[in-house]
């Protein structure tokens, strides 16, 4: 029988709790699956490419058929690059369908052969996003049980000064540790 080959691409800035529970769903279903981590050219990522990679493989070693690799340029050509027949993709809520139904149309047409599945992640993880939890992080907000403790240790690094996070810490509870 044919082997499934998929990718999950996205920018990872940072992993969440919500990419490795659909990590964990996709490595189920499909004989391989690439965790494809995109070298963003427009924005300016929060993380390098070389620091979501690495917290990307320490996550998910725990699944022998996942991998991690990085990509710029198209999705589809990477996807032929790597004999990807399938990409793997989440949605979370209606507001993400049509984001996504464009993308894989598109995707689509530049490469008729490779299907997007879509997957749903646990519901507790309907409304995390990465974009939210970067701006939790800066602003001093609490972010455990959004993102592994690995990630978070590494945000907190880098958005914030260990004693600028307590400061707010303490402005927010009236309590010092
Ligand atoms: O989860 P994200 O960060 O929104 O992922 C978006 C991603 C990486 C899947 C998308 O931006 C992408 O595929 N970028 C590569 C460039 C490309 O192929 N663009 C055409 C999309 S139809």
């Amino acid at each position: 029988m044919k082997k499934v080959i998929a990718i999950y691409p996205g920018s990872f800035d940072p992993l969440t709790n919500g990419h490795l529970d659909l990590i964990e769903r996709g490595s189920k279903i499909f004989d391989r699956l690439i965790v494809a981590i995109l070298r963003n050219t427009e924005k300016t990522p929060l993380f390098s490419l070389a620091e979501r990679r690495e917290m990307m493989m320490a996550m998910t070693e725990q699944w022998d058929n996942v991998s991690v690799d990085t990509f710029e340029g198209l999705m589809v050509d990477y996807a032929l690059k790597v004999e990807a027949n399938a990409v793997l993709r989440g949605i979370r809520a209606i507001s993400d369908y049509e984001y996504e139904l464009q993308m894989a149309l598109m995707n689509r047409k530049l490469a008729p052969n490779l299907e997007t599945v879509f997957m749903m992640p646990a519901e507790a993880y309907s409304y995390l996003s990465s974009r939210l939890v970067r701006e939790i992080a800066q602003l001093g907000g609490p972010i455990s049980g959004l993102v592994p403790e690995v990630v978070e240790r590494r945000l907190r690094e880098k958005v914030e000064p260990a004693h600028k996070f307590e400061e707010v810490r303490t402005r927010r509870t009236g309590k010092k540790k």
